[in-house]
Parts: C-alpha cells; structure tokens; sequence
C-alpha cells in the first residue's frame, strides 16, 4: 500500500544519500543564467504590484503552463521500464531479422504496459484491456512490437476503432462510464466474444505478472527470401496472482498506481520480472487453405494447430530514470519492422499502420523519433530535414536531395521487401455476420482452456458487467453472445446478472 517504505515511497530518500548536501550547486535557468530567486518575485516594495520585467517568474509561470502534452488518446495509462532480449533458440531458417539470428544476442529493450480507455490518472488495476508493447532497439533499427494481455481484439476492421473506444469511454454528457453503451456495441458487434471473454477472465486486472501477445499475424522473410507468417506470445515467468471484482474496486480507490508501484519496486529490489518470448508459424499454403481467414485480429491460432517454438527471454532489469523522458514520451508503432519483418495482411495491423505514427506526430511532434527513448541505436542517415525542435545534426553540409553526386547516403537494396501477389475485387466487406468461428474458439478457450471454477468467474464477472446495462441490451448481449457459446455459459451469465441486480450492488467494472 502507498505510504509504507518500499522503495517507490523511498526514491527521493536514496537520491538525497546519493547526492550529499551542499554540492548542487547554485541554480541556472533553462538559458544557463544564475537565477537570484526561487521564492520572492519582483515587485514594488513589499506590497505593490509586481513587474512585467521579472523573467524568472515569467518562466516558472510559462513552463509549468506547458508541462503536461497531450496524453495517448488509449492507452494513456501506463507504466515500463527497461530490460534486454536474449535469443535463446535459432531462427534464422525463418526470418533474417538481425536480433532473432545468432543464439544469445541481445538486445536493449524498453517495454510499458497500460490499461486501454482509462486516463492518465487513472487506475491501473481496472478490469479492462490491457497494452502489452515491447521495443526492441536492434543493430537494424527499432522493431516495435504494441500487443496486449488478451492476444484477440474486439473488432477486425479499423473503421470500427473509433466506434469500440467511444462505446466504453467516458460519456460525453455526464463524463462517467457506461455500461449500457459498452454492451450496446459489443452485442452488435460479436465478433469480439473471445477479447470480451479474456477481459472478464482472472487476466483481466493489471500486474507485472501479465502475458502478452503480438495479436496480429507478421509475416518472416528469411535470406533466401522466403515468407512464413507468425503471432507473437510473452508468457510470464512470474507467479500469477488474480483479484476478485471487490478487490480489484478495493486497490483501484486505495492505490491507484498499483501496478506502477508493484513494476518499480519489483526491479528496484532485483526481483527482475522476466517473459518467455515464443511464436507460431503458418506456412504461407497453410494460410492459403486455411478454412478461415487466418488474419483475423479477433482470433487465435490455436496451439494444437500451430505450437508454439521458443525464441527467447525478454527481462526488464532497469527502471525509468525520469518518466517523462522515458514513459511519457516513448513512442510504439505496429510499422516499426525490421528486416525480415513485414506485415500480414490483417487489416486491423494495416489500419494501425498509419494510426500510431500519425498520433506520434501529433502528440510529441513531427521528429518524435529524435527523442532519445525513441532514437534508433544506429546513426540515422537519410534526406529527411527540419521541422519543430529537430535535433539531430540535421544533414549537416552534405546534400539534401538524392540522388546527388555528392556522396550522399545510398539505398539499401538488402532492405528490400519480399515480392507478393494478390488477386480480389476492391469491395467494402463487412464481417459482421461470420461469427461461427469466433464462438468455436470462445467454446475452445472456456471448456478446454480454463478450469470450472475459473469459468465461474468469467460468468460472474461478466453478470457483475450486465447488471449495469440497460436491461434489453444487457438481455441482447446475452442472446447474441454468451447463449451462443453454449446455453449452459449464457445462462450462468444472466443468474449471475439477476443475483446482481437483486442484490442491488451494481459493480462498475468494465
Ligand atoms: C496505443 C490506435 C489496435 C495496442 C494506441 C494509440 C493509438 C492507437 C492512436 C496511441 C499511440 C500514441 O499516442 O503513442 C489503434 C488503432 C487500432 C489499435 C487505430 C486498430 C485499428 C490495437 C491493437 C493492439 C493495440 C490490436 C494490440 C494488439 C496498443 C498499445 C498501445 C496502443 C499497447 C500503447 C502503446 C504504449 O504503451 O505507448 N493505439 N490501436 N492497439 N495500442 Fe492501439
């Protein structure tokens, strides 16, 4: 709990033993001029007005007005650190990506995980989704890799993104959640069974003890030039720990940073948190005969269908030196790839494509990636130049145009993309009906995967979710997915909504 002694309740303790007194020095503004004040303005005499012309105070007053920059518009809350990768398995028959080539390399990585919808001063212990991203800082440039705990997403088409986050945002009347319009959109759109039911699971509630997932299917290109599509897991390594509906409402009001809090003081008493790193594959003809599309962020692959193979070890050993710097400003991109990395087809990847760098743009500016958390560890060499508070040496004398004769950076043809073909009608396709599939993996993940007794929570906590609804639409979520994965789910479902509803305490989880 806040207060006590941890190290978190510690940091500014340790950093005054580290810094002994009288050896700061004397304070310089931002311009490096001494500063003769920090606590009394210019003014006339004791009590008269004060004047225009007190530049220190002027400072104070603008920088404190600029401190906060727009926060991620999901995913706002959140929390990281860093750590290395280590690859423990070879891989090279099936990418050429410099980091996955080469039994125990390793790589720098930073890593945030957060909750999707809730502001920044939020909690983190909410039942809700969960963000789950991993940079890796490789010798070929940054591979970002921005998953979650759930490994499905609710939607499979980006022109619905917009639509899921404002159903279980805040209402824009009376700034507080809604039940009604989360069920609403998540009866009318099904597809998203699977991520519904692992929100409503014991992974719902954040710790650092989270899996992750890359969701989408990448495609791997290896030397010879041959692609395989794989998915991402990062099993946790560390002991699982789940919180009931009333303890999760407990933490939240008690300490809102709970996970922030449990993440610092796991690394800053070496207690390193540590995640297997493992992938699937599917040969490009078993994509092609595959009887679904298997580039369908609202689903899994099944591991008796396609195993998963070890790669590696992903270990966070380091915590942020200033949360802004590191936190704040770090950016992910599903774009950011490797070579030896290419995106599949999933449209969900494409649309996020586009989504993240544009947000990056405008939340930390265009030249975000010159921010140091975001920098690449090879030197950046192209003709891109200027714009606000660019920083790097910005193509110095040589040429800034290609191509040139004056010896200029060249291209990179070992960076080329792989060669594909595609064939189909340009069309608008909408997926709302093809759902047999979703409710037979829904079936697979709470009769094969889940214990009875984990199944009973998943109902009860679904019903604490319902009870909050408008009745009818709680009713047509019932009908429309949880009756669908079996009678006997669904009707567990809507006692545990009714035992909820009688009982008068309505929870406001998700
Ligand atoms: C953050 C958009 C789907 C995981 C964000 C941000 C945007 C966004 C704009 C804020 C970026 C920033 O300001 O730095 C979208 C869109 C999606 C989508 C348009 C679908 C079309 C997904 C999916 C996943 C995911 C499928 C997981 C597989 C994350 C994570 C973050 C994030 C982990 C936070 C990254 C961080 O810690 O900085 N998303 N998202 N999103 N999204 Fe998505």
């Amino acid at each position: 709990p806040p207060g006590t002694m941890d190290p978190a309740s510690q940091q500014i303790l340790h950093w005054a033993a580290q810094h002994p007194a009288n050896q700061a020095g004397l304070v310089r503004d931002d311009q490096g001029c001494p500063v003769p004040s920090l606590t009394a303005s210019l003014g006339i005499g004791s009590r008269g007005n004060l004047l225009l012309q007190d530049v220190f105070l002027i400072n104070e007053i603008a920088a404190f007005n600029r401190e906060r920059i727009p926060e991620r518009v999901v995913h706002a809350k959140g929390h990281g650190a860093f750590g290395y990768f280590r690859l423990t398995h070879d891989i090279s028959t099936l990418t050429k990506a410099d980091f996955l080539n080469g039994v125990g390399k390793t790589t720098r990585v930073a890593f945030r995980v957060s909750t999707v919808r809730g502001a920044r001063g939020s909690s983190d212990i909410e039942r809700e989704g969960r963000g789950f991203a991993v940079k890796f800082y490789t010798a070929d440039g940054i591979f970002d890799l921005v998953g979650n705990g759930a490994g499905t997403f609710p939607i499979r088409d980006p022109m619905l993104f917009n639509d899921l986050n404002r159903s279980r945002k805040r209402n824009p009347v009376t700034n507080v959640k809604d039940q009604t319009t989360r069920w609403d959109f998540g009866s009318l759109r099904p597809e998203g069974i699977m991520h519904t039911l692992k929100t409503f699971s014991d992974h719902g509630a954040n710790t650092r003890v989270i899996s992750g997932f890359g969701v989408h299917a990448f495609k791997f290109v290896n030397k010879q030039g041959v692609p395989v599509f794989v998915k991402f897991h990062f099993p946790s390594q560390q002991p699982f720990r789940w919180f009931n509906s009333t303890e999760i409402e407990l933490i939240a009001g008690l300490d809102p940073d709970y996970s922030q809090r449990d993440l610092y003081n796991a690394i800053a008493r070496h207690d390193y948190p540590r995640w297997l790193v493992k992938i699937q594959v599917m040969t490009v003809e078993q994509a092609l005969k595959y009887p679904v599309n298997p580039f369908d962020a609202t689903k899994v692959w099944r591991p008796e269908e396609f195993p998963l193979i070890d790669v590696g070890e992903f270990i966070l050993n380091e915590n942020p030196v200033d949360q802004f710097n590191d936190m704040e400003q770090l950016a992910f991109s599903p774009e950011r790839m490797v070579p030896g990395i290419e995106p599949s087809p999933d449209r969900m990847l494409i649309g996020r494509m586009f989504s993240y760098p544009d947000a990056q743009r405008y939340r930390l500016g265009i030249n975000f990636a010159q921010i140091a958390v975001n920098r690449p560890i090879m030197p950046v060499k192209n003709y891109i130049r200027d714009g606000f508070m660019a920083e790097n040496p910005n193509g110095g004398g040589g040429p800034n145009y290609f191509p040139n004769s004056f010896h200029g950076p060249g291209q990179n043809q070992s960076a080329a993309q792989s060669v594909f073909h595609v064939n189909g009608i340009v069309d608008r396709f909408d997926t709302v009906d093809d759902l047999d599939d979703n409710y037979r993996l829904a079936r697979l993940y709470l009769y094969k995967d889940l214990t009875p007794e984990h199944r009973r929570r998943v109902a009860r906590n679904l019903g604490g979710s319902l009870a909050g609804a408008r009745r009818d639409i709680a009713e047509r979520a019932i009908r429309n997915m949880f009756l669908r994965i079996t009678p006997e789910f669904g009707k567990q479902v809507r006692d545990d909504m009714l035992e909820k509803i009688a009982s008068n305490d309505i929870s406001n989880d998700e």
